[in-house]
């Protein structure tokens, strides 16, 4: 069964035909909330909040550990993570959506592991391809089916949060190769990883980034809410084709 992770924008599946709830309590504490089961058009998937039902958990706080052992526990047999994100790059505009490839990670102080040497020995895993590259063609595929633009291959960086960037970090990133900064992305991709569990971003570019753009004179979030529920729609059947309706 596919999981799917939703973040801003995405805080339910409102395709998703729900069947039932279930709490799981795992080594690593909550999860954001309850696994929600269900169907979309007689498929079964299941969802998890990233930020709660409400909410009200920020991306510094998630126990991401706990969510990606919640889904592995229910044999989840792979993730998508739907999540919101800052625009570096010109060419990529609020609205549209973006499938990375690649990670940089800035974020900091997150329990970023399951081998912490005590549960379980120390272990390196490879992470040179932080993204499943089948699960990310068959998102491509779903959405060229239904004539749905998604722009493939971004470098994605994760930024501690809960705050936005400045212009000069925006700068920084940008040399570094970043094309768009989101505050969830990791230690998700890697925890994930770890677990072998196949996992695949869904970025949807709510607003340019810190300095750039429209955002030149600052970024006001609350306006970036058209932008995202307008999008999640598009998400929401690159989903359904994903899954094969
Ligand atoms: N920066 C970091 N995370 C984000 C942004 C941003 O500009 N937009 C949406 N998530």
């Amino acid at each position: 069964m596919l999981a799917i992770i939703g973040g801003s924008g995405l805080t339910t599946l409102s395709n998703l035909d729900v069947s039932h709830r279930e709490v799981v309590r795992t080594p690593f504490g909550e999860a954001s909330g309850a696994v929600v089961f269900g169907e979309i058009c007689g498929k079964p998937v299941m969802f998890l909040p990233r930020h709660g039902y409400g909410h009200t958990i920020p991306p510094h706080m998630v126990n991401y550990r706990a969510n990606l052992w919640a889904l592995h526990h229910h044999k989840a047999v792979g993730v998508i993570s739907v999540a919101s994100v800052g625009s570096i790059r010109s060419d990529l505009q609020p609205g549209d959506i973006v499938l990375p490839h690649q990670i940089i990670d800035y974020t900091w102080g997150r329990k970023s592991t399951f081998f912490d040497g005590v549960a379980s020995p120390v272990t390196h895993i490879d992470f040179t391809e932080p993204y499943d590259a089948e699960l990310r063609e068959r998102i491509r595929e779903a959405a060229e089916a239904l004539a749905i633009d998604v722009k493939v291959g971004a470098v994605y960086g994760a930024t501690q949060g809960p705050r936005l960037e400045t212009a000069a970090e925006i700068n920084r990133f940008e040399k570094d190769g970043v094309d768009v900064v989101g505050m969830t992305g990791m230690p998700e991709a890697a925890l994930a990883r770890e677990l072998n569990l196949p996992y695949a971003a869904i970025n949807v570019v709510a607003n340019h980034a810190a300095g750039r753009g429209s955002s030149a004179n600052g970024i006001r979030f609350e306006s970036l809410e058209v932008v995202l529920h307008e999008a999640m729609g598009r998400v929401r059947s690159v989903i359904e084709g994903l899954v094969g309706c």
